[in-house]
């Protein structure tokens, strides 16, 4: 169940990188922050490279083998295919307006807008997996099923590693995003370098 327990700490990564950036949105908005763009820029490409391109793609690899047991939550699984198969849209979409705040500060109220309802979308999609889908891989999957995902799972893992130099260090990358965001959500050491 190793790709279970993968799964999990991703949403907690996830969730995390949410919270902060709408934390930073907040205290901006209140006049106690001063935007540190370059630290939005790594959070959303965070969420673009690894949110949209890496984390989705596992779990269509798990909710394979739960339909191949049964047909419950094929409803839930259906909407969750649409979601992922949307993904390039909805960052699309958050990308932009970053750029237009970064080259024009007045569009800042835009961006927030733009950040509220992805991280809104993010939040209702992960909760639609944790309730209606993952309870089910783990009531059905079979032992042989947790011996072959969990290979799969890891032979993902071991192909992107950021270890090797040529694929990029996304908990590196991790790090330093919390290293950077403002305390309490983060340790306050920015602003971000890179
Ligand atoms: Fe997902
Ligand atoms: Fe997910």
């Amino acid at each position: 169940m190793e790709a279970l327990h993968i799964i999990g700490e991703e949403h907690q990564s996830l969730a995390g990188i949410l919270h902060a950036v709408r934390y930073m949105l907040k205290e901006i908005t209140a006049g106690r922050l001063e935007a540190d763009l370059k630290l939005f820029q790594a959070m959303v490409h965070y969420l673009e490279a690894y949110a949209e391109k890496r984390h989705h793609p596992k779990e269509d690899l798990l909710f394979k083998y739960l339909e191949k047991r049964t047909d419950e939550g094929s409803e839930a699984l259906a909407r969750l295919a649409l979601q992922h198969a949307a993904a390039p849209q909805r960052i699309a979409a958050l990308q932009d307006a970053l750029t237009a705040f970064v080259a024009n500060p007045g569009n800042f109220a835009d961006f927030a807008r733009a950040f509220d309802a992805y991280a809104d979308f993010y939040r209702n999609h992960m909760m639609l997996e944790e309730e209606a889908v993952l309870p089910l891989v783990r009531k059905y999957l079979t032992d042989e099923d947790w011996t072959a995902v969990d290979a799969e799972f890891r032979a993902e893992m071991a192909a992107n590693s950021g270890k090797d130099g040529k694929h990029e260090d996304f908990a590196g990358l991790f790090s330093k995003l919390v290293s950077a965001a403002p305390a309490p959500i983060g340790f306050g050491s920015g602003p971000f370098k890179g």
